[in-house]
């Protein structure tokens, strides 16, 4: 199975693709449009990151490709709905910079206590300004996290560790990690915090979730830190409360409008501020952080194409049964359609087929069904299923 990773993918991707036994090339830099539709045939599997843009017409020209895999993580890069009717799947790596995220949070939380934005950059200036005023320790102090999930509660563990009071708000139930207290509002948390962290998602509803009247509920001298999205804070008015000396300090890595490309100028009202810390959304980027998405999105490229698993596919109904051992598999996309599985599991009786594991799953005009069956199914059956006018692919795997 030949595998194209593009844009300089960790080296795990296609140490883990070679050893499931494929043949992989890989490419340091992106492929312009006209270059995949040249390149794309032959390839069952494209690696890609986010330079990679997968249009309708490259999928078109992938007439061999059974899945994309994002090795970040966005898909917006790749025409997910055109991928989704042509049955290819397509994965990402939602989870695998989580820690990376927490580590930078803590760092900026201990260096914002301890005012160290303000202090080196005097020493950069050749003033030694030696004072303990406006330092802290972050021992006992409470951190509020709100969005309570992969990374609001790994950091919550984190921050624990070093000896911080948690408490969180989240919309949806959370079930609280370690000693950490869930509270009833955003406004409780705001009032309770020395910190306040945000890791909410990005659905449309937290555009400007944070303004003027957050910044006014925060505790006087408190300390605020972005590192989710950027259309979630109105960055004039935490100007104004840093200005104003009600908030200590701040640690933002996301913004509103960001640079495309590296080197391009950045502008925020945030610039020139005291104990600020401004990164170029680089929380999830660590050398980890890639190693961890070249494993993760690599494994499940190949449980893909060896066992039919479409767990965390982000394009096609989900469905990861276990292979009961000895079993005959069948992965069968479809369109979705009352009556379907029914016709399956008739033809399956007809040819004396005993099944042993089926998982069914739908996700908008799609489903997907896994079934396992005692012995092989006759090529006759196979066939049938194949020319059903509502079969995107079939795919049978012996044990
Ligand atoms: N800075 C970076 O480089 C970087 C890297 C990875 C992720 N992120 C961002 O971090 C954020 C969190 O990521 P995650 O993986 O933990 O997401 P997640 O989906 O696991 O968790 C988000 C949580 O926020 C909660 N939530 C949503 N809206 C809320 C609101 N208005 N009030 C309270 N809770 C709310 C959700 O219920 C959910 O529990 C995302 O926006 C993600 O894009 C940034």
């Amino acid at each position: 199975m030949k595998v194209l990773l593009l844009e300089g993918i960790h080296p795990l991707a296609a140490e883990v693709l070679r050893r499931a036994g494929c043949d992989v090339d890989v490419r340091a830099g992106s492929l312009s449009e006209d270059e995949l539709v040249d390149g794309l045939p032959g390839v069952a599997l494209l690696g890609i990151r986010s330079n990679t843009r997968v249009t309708p017409r490259v999928l078109g020209a992938g007439k061999d490709l059974l899945a994309l895999g994002c090795f970040c993580i966005g898909t917006n890069q790749v025409h997910l709905d055109e991928a989704a009717d042509r049955g290819i799947a397509v994965f990402n790596a939602p989870f695998s910079n989580t820690r990376s995220v927490v580590e930078l949070v803590l760092g900026e939380i201990i260096s914002l206590t301890r005012r160290l934005p303000e202090k080196t950059l005097r020493m950069h200036d050749g003033v030694w300004d030696k004072s303990a005023k406006g330092s802290h320790e972050i021992r006992g102090r409470t951190l509020g996290i709100v969005g309570y999930g992969n990374i609001g509660t790994q950091l919550s563990n984190v921050a624990e560790a070093v000896g911080m009071r948690v408490i969180f708000f989240d919309t949806a139930d959370r079930l609280a990690h370690g000693n950490a207290r869930r509270v009833g509002s955003l406004d409780e948390l705001l009032a309770g915090s020395d910190v306040v962290s945000l890791h909410v998602d990005g659905r449309p509803g937290n555009a400007g979730l944070f303004g003027a009247d957050q910044f006014a509920t925060m505790k006087p001298g408190a300390i605020f830190i972005n590192a989710s999205r950027g259309m979630v804070v109105d960055d004039a008015a935490l100007r104004a409360n840093v200005l104003s000396g009600h908030l200590s300090g701040a640690a933002i890595d996301v913004f509103p409008i960001e640079p495309k490309a590296q080197g391009d100028h950045f502008d925020s009202p945030l610039r020139g501020l005291d104990n600020v810390i401004l990164t170029p959304h680089v929380g999830g980027s660590t050398q980890e952080a890639q190693e961890e998405i070249g494993y993760f999105v690599a494994t499940k490229l190949v449980s893909f194409v060896q066992a039919g698993s479409t767990a965390l596919s982000v394009n096609l109904p989900e469905v990861a049964a276990p292979q009961p051992p000895g079993a005959f598999r069948m992965g069968y996309l479809h369109t979705s359609e009352p009556g379907v599985l029914a016709g399956i599991n008739r033809l399956l009786a007809d040819a004396g087929a005993n099944v042993v594991g089926q998982s069914l799953s739908t996700r908008g005009e799609h489903g997907y069904v896994v079934t396992d069956t005692d012995r092989a199914l006759p090529e006759a059956t196979l066939s049938v299923l194949h020319q059903l006018p509502q079969t995107v692919w079939l795919r049978s795997w012996q044990p």
